[in-house]
C-alpha cells in the first residue's frame, strides 16, 4: 500500500527519534562509503526515466537524496513499516508525485506483485541483517531480484554485526563495561543467522545475477563513522537491549543495572584510541538482458 494513498492512516505517530537516528547514521555512512550508489553502477541519462527502489528504506533518507541529486528519478521505497516515512505532503511539494512509500515487507513468499516486478534500474537495501533470519534471507534477495528489470542493478549494503569488536590505539584502555554489552548483544543475536552478509553474493548469484561485486569496508577508517558507532554502541545499545531483556526474563542480561553499564561504557567511550570495528559489505549484482 502507497503512503500517499493511505490517508485512513493520519494523523500517524512519526518516530522521529529513531528517525533522527538514522537520519545521522546515513550522513556517516555515505560520507565513509563516498557515495550513494556504487561507481560500478551505471546511472541512465536524463532522457530516460530511472527507477530506483529502496528496500527496508527506514526514514527513507537515501531514498530522498537520489531523488534530489537524479531529478530524473522516479523513486520508490518500501519498508514493512510506514512510520518513519516522510509525509505525504512534504514529498509532494519537494518532488511532486516522483517519490512513493509503500508498506511492504522484503521476505513475502510471492514478493512485490506484478505492479513492480520487473520495474526498476537500480533496487537498493541496506542495514536489514539483524532484523531477518533464516530462510527469509533467501526470500529477501529474491524478492529485490524480482523488481529489477533486464539489465538492472541490486546494491546491498549490510553489515556482520557478529563481527562488531573493541579495538584500540593505545595500551591500557578500559572496556569493561563496553565488553559487557557487545558480549550480551552477540547472545542476542544468537537466534539469528550469522554469516549472512558474507553469504549475499553466493545468493544474488543463485538468484540469477551477474557480475557479482563484494567490496568489504573498513569504515572505522572513518572519523565521522568511528565516532557514530562507538555513540551507538555506549548510547543506543545499552537502551535496547535493556528492553529486549525485559521482554526475555531470565535471558542474557536479565537482572543487570542498565542505567549503570550505559553510564560506565559512556565513560569508556570518552576515551583516547577505542572504538568498535564491524565488518560492513558492499554486494552489487547485474541482472541479465
Ligand atoms: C537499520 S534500519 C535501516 C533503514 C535504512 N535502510 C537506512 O539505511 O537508513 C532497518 C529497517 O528495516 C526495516 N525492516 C525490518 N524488517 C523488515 C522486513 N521484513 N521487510 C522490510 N523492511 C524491514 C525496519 O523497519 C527498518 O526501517
Amino acid at each position: 500500500m502507497s503512503q500517499t494513498e493511505s490517508n485512513d492512516h493520519y494523523p500517524m505517530p512519526r518516530d522521529t527519534s529513531e528517525t533522527a537516528r538514522l537520519n545521522a547514521q546515513h550522513k556517516c555512512l555515505v560520507g565513509a562509503f563516498g557515495f550513494h550508489i556504487h561507481p560500478s553502477i551505471p546511472v541512465a541519462s536524463e532522457e530516460r526515466k530511472l527507477r530506483v527502489a529502496d528496500v527496508a528504506c527506514g526514514s527513507g533518507i537515501w531514498l530522498t537524496e537520489i531523488a534530489t541529486q537524479y531529478p530524473h528519478a522516479q523513486c520508490d521505497g518500501f519498508d514493512i513499516s510506514d512510520k518513519q516515512f516522510p509525509a505525504a505532503s512534504d514529498l509532494q511539494s519537494s518532488f511532486g508525485d516522483r517519490v512513493h512509500f509503500h508498506a511492504q515487507d522484503a521476505t513475502v513468499e510471492g514478493g512485490y506483485g506484478k505492479d513492480f516486478a520487473g520495474h526498476f534500474d537500480i533496487v537498493a537495501v541496506r542495514l536489514l541483517h539483524i532484523s531477518i533470519a533464516g530462510a527469509q534471507w533467501t526470500r529477501a534477495v529474491q524478492n529485490a531480484i524480482a523488481l529489477l528489470k533486464p539489465g538492472g542493478y541490486l546494491q546491498w549494503i549490510d553489515w556482520d554485526p557478529h563481527s562488531a569488536h573493541l579495538v584500540q590505539s593505545r595500551p591500557l584502555v578500559a572496556h569493561v563495561a563496553m565488553d559487557q554489552l557487545l558480549g550480551i548483544f552477540k547472545q542476542f543475536l544468537s537466534t539469528m543467522d550469522t554469516g549472512a552478509t558474507a553469504r549475499l553474493p553466493q545468493e544474488m548469484r543463485e538468484g540469477g545475477l551477474m557480475d557479482v561485486r563484494s567490496e568489504l569496508f573498513a569504515l572505522d577508517a572513518d572519523p565521522g563513522w568511528r565516532e557514530h558507532f562507538l555513540w551507538t554502541i555506549t548510547t543506543v545499545m545499552p537502551d535496547v537491549l535493556a528492553k529486549r531483556a525485559g521482554l526475555m526474563p531470565g535471558g542474557a542480561g536479565d537482572g543487570k543495572d542498565w542505567a549503570r553499564l550505559k553510564a560506565v561504557a559512556q565513560e569508556e567511550g570518552k576515551q583516547e584510541g577505542l572504538w568498535v570495528r564491524t565488518e560492513i559489505w558492499c554486494h552489487v549484482g547485474k541482472k541479465p538482458m
